[in-house]
């Protein structure tokens, strides 16, 4: 049995600042942590975990100040986080000009979802580090969330890093709320109780279904959709703006290229900034050029798969 690695916060924090993942405890499950400024350290996350496709990830925070360099806060949502963090609640607010996220953390979205966890060792690594940390559960895809160190280990067989903070109070991930101007709205319920939130604002709690989008404008649940029509596996033609992977052709029209060398990390880098690049230039269409199915090919596929599904 490979027993956790032991981990100080001072080891922990030289890991996350050189871009390496450390899993660590919050009041709610054990999260698998990355700086969530440095794109490869939360690609990393994903290979971890072999998670096939980008969701955005929570972004955890040290306190209120380092939440407000990265996001807009209205004074309900500020409200809601001085009532509530640290503690097991994650806001989605909108992002803030200069907020220095990677985009594979916010899954391209133009929001984040970000909370204060309520635990001694998890704070004292955010202080430690002074970085927001984007941090999914400590799970290998498609298992339970872990509440112990030695689940952690046990999961991804003693190769992640783990601070030991001994079992999760709570073990029920976070409740996830959007706030749009005066509507709370529950992505995803959690350890803190929709009634409690509703005694504090005086505001009622609407549910959203599981997946479902949400109708404000810059409030889709999960997925970023271009304006232009997206043809996958394609070859480009006249008046395309031209999504490339590999080697590829001399292309006429407007044209980028996720990895010239075909790296699978280097596209999933440059997918949400490159599409929407090519979606800014006002390109009636987009022809993307075919990504192997094979580790981080799979996110890259679903999230382009995603992008070019018809609209609701
Ligand atoms: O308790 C927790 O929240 C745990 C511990 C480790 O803190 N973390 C956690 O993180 O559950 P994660 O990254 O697995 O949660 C991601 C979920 C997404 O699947 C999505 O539902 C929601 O958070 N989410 C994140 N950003 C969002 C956004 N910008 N808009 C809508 N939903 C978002
Ligand atoms: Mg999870």
């Amino acid at each position: 049995m490979n027993a956790p690695l032991p981990l100080d916060i001072a080891e922990a924090a030289a890991l996350l600042r050189a871009g390496r993942l450390v899993a660590f405890p919050t009041e709610t499950v054990y999260g698998l942590g990355a700086n969530a400024k440095n794109a490869d350290a939360v690609l990393s996350i994903y290979e971890t975990k072999g998670r096939p496709r980008f969701n955005p990830l929570i972004v955890h925070c040290a306190d209120l100040a380092m939440a407000e360099s990265l996001a807009e806060f209205s004074p309900l949502a500020r409200q809601l986080a001085e009532a509530f963090w640290p503690g097991p609640l994650s806001l989605v607010l909108k992002l803030r000009p200069g907020h220095g996220l990677a985009d594979v953390a916010t899954a391209g979205l133009d929001t984040v979802a970000l909370r204060v966890p309520d635990h001694p060792l998890a704070l004292a690594l955010l202080r430690e580090t002074g970085l927001p940390l984007a941090a999914p559960s400590a799970n290998p895809s498609g298992r339970l969330s872990p509440t112990s160190a030695e689940q952690v280990q046990r999961g991804f067989a003693g190769k992640v890093p783990v601070l030991d903070g001994g079992a999760c109070k709570s073990g029920v991930e976070s409740t996830i709320i959007a706030i749009d101007e005066e509507n709370l709205i529950q992505l995803r319920a959690g350890a803190l109780a929709r009634e409690e939130i509703e005694r504090v604002t005086g505001l009622k709690v609407q549910k959203a279904a599981t997946g479902a989008a949400i109708s404000a404008p810059g409030m889709m649940l999960s997925h970023y959709a271009p304006n232009a029509h997206m043809r996958l596996d394609a070859v480009p033609e006249a008046g395309d703006a031209w999504l490339a992977f590999g080697p590829s052709a001399p292309f006429a029209g407007i044209s980028r290229n996720l990895s010239a060398s075909g790296d699978l990390r280097e596209a999933a880098r440059n997918l949400f900034a490159m599409l929407h690049e090519l979606d800014g230039t006002g390109a009636k269409s987009i022809a993307v050029a075919p990504i192997p199915e094979t580790g981080l090919g799979e996110a890259i596929n679903d999230r382009l798969r995603r992008a070019a599904a018809p609209r609701e």
